[in-house]
């Protein structure tokens, strides 16, 4: 009789989630009312995502005129062996703001690393993304955090595995949504958690022309006003807000200067809403400020890792230069 090799386990992987979520209870009520108190009104973009946001943000990643989802997952699987060979086996993997865990596939079939961690702050999304994953990949272990990784943040102690070598995943340009300074102090943040010889592969957008820009964030379809209109929906839902949806307006456009593309909300009307018990007036015209996405050129990020004691060891782009993947080691 010839023996066959088992079959992989039809269960699932094993899946954890731990919480470590701002312990103040109204965080989003004081972000919201400290900001629209503000001269130039703001909201973080962190919360964007809810439910909703989460599932917007997706469709935003499919539309024909955001091309940095396609583009870095075409260069991820163009770069992927080369990747693989560059960080070794047994790896932790660990991938900030995974949300639907779509890139990080390619790379945990390549790597089939001994722990995959996803952290994002949108609870839904990781949790449907790391039973999602758990699904596919029978073999592999999921310890989902829930947590806002731009604030200092320490992974708890997971079971014992043979790992050699942590790997922070950071893709979708996401760093581009801090400020310069910000985006310094989280990739210091980073250097702290890989520890020297643990690598980060970061994806960053590069600066282009106005009209691809503009056209990324304010698309044909209206997903991406949907999308930044979402956070005054939330804001009503959530905190008693009585804002009219329909007295703002998306506003996106590229600061050439500046190498930044700026979101806003824009009323339409001299107009006020309440939150939590207190009014915030508006002009026509006036705005409040929801999200910044800053676009690198390769030697400023290089730079910018260099500052923060990274060594580039490989740079991947895409014919067009479009968007960029760094693998960046702690020295
Ligand atoms: C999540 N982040 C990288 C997106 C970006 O491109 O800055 C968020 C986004 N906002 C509007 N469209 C996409």
């Amino acid at each position: 009789m010839t023996s066959k090799a088992a079959p992989e386990a039809a269960t699932p992987g094993i899946v954890r989630i731990y919480r470590l979520l701002d312990p103040r209870p109204d965080a989003f009520l004081g972000d919201v009312l400290a900001g629209l108190a503000r001269p130039q009104k703001a909201v973080p973009p962190k919360y964007f995502y809810d439910d909703r946001g989460s599932a917007l943000f997706e469709q935003i990643c499919e539309l024909d005129e955001y091309y940095p989802t396609r583009t870095e997952l075409a260069i991820m699987r163009e770069c992927m062996d080369d990747l693989a060979r560059l960080l070794g086996p047994d790896t932790e993997l660990v991938e900030f703001g995974s949300g639907a865990s779509i890139k990080s596939r390619i790379l945990i079939e390549r790597m089939r690393p001994s722990l995959y961690v996803p952290v994002d702050i949108a609870e839904g999304a990781l949790r449907t993304a790391a039973d999602a994953l758990a699904e596919r990949f029978p073999w592999l272990n999921v310890s989902g955090v829930v947590a806002d990784f731009a604030q200092p943040l320490v992974l708890p102690e997971f079971v014992a595995l043979p790992v050699r070598r942590r790997v922070v995943y950071f893709p979708g340009s996401t760093v581009g949504n801090f400020t310069p300074e910000e985006a310094l102090s989280f990739l210091r943040r980073v250097h702290d958690l890989l520890g020297p010889g643990g690598v980060l592969v970061i994806g960053v957008d590069t600066k282009k022309s106005k009209a691809v820009l503009d056209a990324a964030y304010d698309d044909a379809r209206g997903v991406t006003a949907e999308f930044n209109l979402n956070l005054l929906r939330r804001i009503n839902r959530e905190l008693g807000g009585d804002f009219q949806l329909s007295r703002f307006r998306h506003k996106a456009f590229y600061d050439e200067a500046a190498g930044r593309v700026e979101m806003h909300l824009e009323s339409t009307h001299a107009q006020f809403a309440r939150v939590g018990g207190r009014r915030f007036d508006f002009a026509p015209g006036e705005t409040i400020h929801t999200e910044i996405s800053c676009k690198y050129a390769i030697e400023e990020f290089r730079a910018m890792g260099e500052a923060a004691r990274f060594h580039t060891q490989a740079v991947y782009t895409d014919p067009d230069r479009l968007f960029a993947v760094y693998a960046m080691m702690a020295v």
